[in-house]
């Protein structure tokens, strides 16, 4: 197993064992570095031969002398500090951790302020993340210790503690949402998906679950489409968190989860398949949200809502061509099976929408392969019909390093998923699929502020980065509680 580290704060000293890392501002003279843990002054050598400046992303590693109360100093280069964003902090983190996961104890000496360390130690945090409970053979198990204890030493120990409060809520969050993402879909089917996300009442979250026949009566026809070729039922799961006013009108956050997508009829090539055991990211980072606002207790009052199904082909699957009734009684003519995402949010939306009247819903989908093609892996693609929504979200992207790019939306895409025999059809052809994608869902929201955000790119088949080695990211945690604690809190 991954070994999760112990993180703690504390006032700078000497560390008496243990490996010691230094965050550390550019430097221009190498004798610059001195530290009461190197009294052989080791480190000054070493840096003037390396030609050491401490420039972003330098490090020096050296095994420390037998007169050191420590084993080995790294010295992480941090540039200029002043012009360090939260998420450099939280880079400076992640590279952190990927250089002292051997080490049992360590000891961080940085200075920053107390949000700044507690970035560091949500990068660390989020870095230490394997997804590895299915390998049975662990190779390197006899190097890696069974803990690891982090004493992160700076001067304003005490706004660290409580900004890390707030901090590892978040990342906990986050670790929720990778877990649900990596986790393969014989495992996670959507009872299993309702059972984990009801885990959440330990927090204080109110959790209701719609069967089959819930969803039945209440006419969601989309969705119930969409799993009807599987053996596993869905389920439709409504999550609460009541941290604000009582008289205020909740916030709404809807996720599509697809537990696996074979694409059903229409099915998909072999190659890659695999993947779409991570047709849920959108699910999955709505209930690692949830996670978040309530272990950091937000002040807001919080709906989040997950469509779960699984797509699968089968004799008593959806055909193309079937036309389906959705909630809001617009009828869709199914095209493309494999374009499924659509069907599965438009009743979740219609069902928030109308129950709940929130003040704005914002849902996060692996809506379309098309994303991809459009802004790559580096920003989720976004649509909203409110200015306001849109810049808060953009905002929050900037802000926490989940970066969102938007895209237009407007009639002459609409009129594309016009259909021949219903109210509209669930595809708009080759040009524009995550445009006509997202026409497809304005059409379930009314005039309500809304947001959709295509997240098949940044949700899975991530690249590695300083905080993140996994397959799944959690993409959404971040920045919507981010959006959340900006824009609509207090
Ligand atoms: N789940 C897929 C989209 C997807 C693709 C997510 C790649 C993650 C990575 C979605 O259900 C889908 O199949 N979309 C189709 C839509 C098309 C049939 C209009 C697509 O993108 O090809
Ligand atoms: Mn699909
Ligand atoms: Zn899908």
């Amino acid at each position: 197993m991954s070994v999760v580290p112990q993180i703690s704060f504390a006032k700078l000293s000497t560390p008496k064992k243990g490996a010691l890392l230094i965050v550390q501002a550019a430097l221009n003279d190498a004798s610059a570095l001195v530290n009461d843990a190197d009294p052989e002054n080791v480190l000054a050598k070493a840096a003037a031969s390396a030609k050491f400046k401490a420039k972003k992303s330098a490090k020096l590693d050296v095994l420390a002398p037998a007169s050191a109360p420590v084993s080995r100093i790294v010295v992480l280069g941090a540039g200029e500090l002043d012009k360090l964003s939260i998420e450099d902090w939280m880079s400076l983190g992640g590279k952190a951790r990927a250089a002292l996961a051997n080490e049992e104890q360590v000891t961080v000496q940085l200075s920053g302020s107390g949000a700044q360390a507690a970035a560091f130690a949500h990068g660390y945090l989020l870095r230490s993340y394997d997804f590895d409970q299915y390998k049975t053979k662990k190779k390197d198990d006899e190097e890696k210790p069974s803990s690891q204890t982090v004493s992160i030493c700076l001067v304003d120990v005490a706004d660290a503690k409580k900004q890390w409060e707030i901090e590892e809520a978040v990342a906990q969050g986050t670790i929720l949402a990778r877990d649900l993402v990596n986790e393969p879909a014989n495992v996670l089917y959507p009872i299993e998906f309702a059972k984990r996300a009801s885990a959440l009442k330990k927090l204080g979250v109110e959790i209701d679950i719609l069967t089959e026949k819930e969803m039945k009566k209440l006419k969601m026809g989309a969705l119930l489409g969409v799993a009807q070729g599987s053996r596993h039922d869905p389920r439709l799961v409504v999550m609460k968190w009541n941290g604000g006013k009582a008289k205020d009108k909740p916030i709404a956050f809807v996720g599509k989860g697809v537990t696996f997508d074979t694409g059903g009829i229409s099915i998909k090539p072999a190659a890659g398949m695999e993947d779409m055991k991570g047709d849920m990211g959108g699910a999955a980072a709505v209930t690692g949200l949830m996670h978040a606002l309530a272990a950091r207790k937000a002040k807001a009052n919080v709906i989040g809502i997950i469509g779960l199904v699984e797509n699968m082909p089968d004799g008593n699957a959806q055909r193309p061509g079937d036309i389906v009734t959705s909630m809001s009684g617009q009828t869709i003519e199914v095209i493309n099976t494999d374009a499924e995402g659509r069907l599965v949010l438009c009743d979740a939306l219609h069902y928030c929408n109308t129950k709940f009247e929130p003040k704005f819903m914002i849902n996060l989908a692996t809506l379309t392969g098309a994303v991809l093609v459009a802004l790559g892996q580096e920003h989720a693609g976004l649509f909203s019909n409110n200015d306001e929504l849109a810049e808060n979200i953009f905002n929050a992207g900037s802000a926490s390093g989940e970066k969102v790019w938007r895209l237009p939306l407007g009639p002459a895409y609409d009129k594309m998923i016009d259909s021949k025999f219903a109210d509209m059809k669930n595809t708009g052809g080759r040009y524009a699929g995550s445009i006509t994608a997202a026409q497809f869902l304005q059409r379930y929201v009314g005039e309500t502020p809304w947001a959709h955000l295509d997240i098949a790119g940044t949700a899975m088949s991530s690249p590695a980065s300083d905080i993140n080695t996994s397959w799944a990211s959690g993409f959404g945690v971040r920045l919507l509680n981010q959006m959340v604690a900006d824009s609509y809190e207090g």
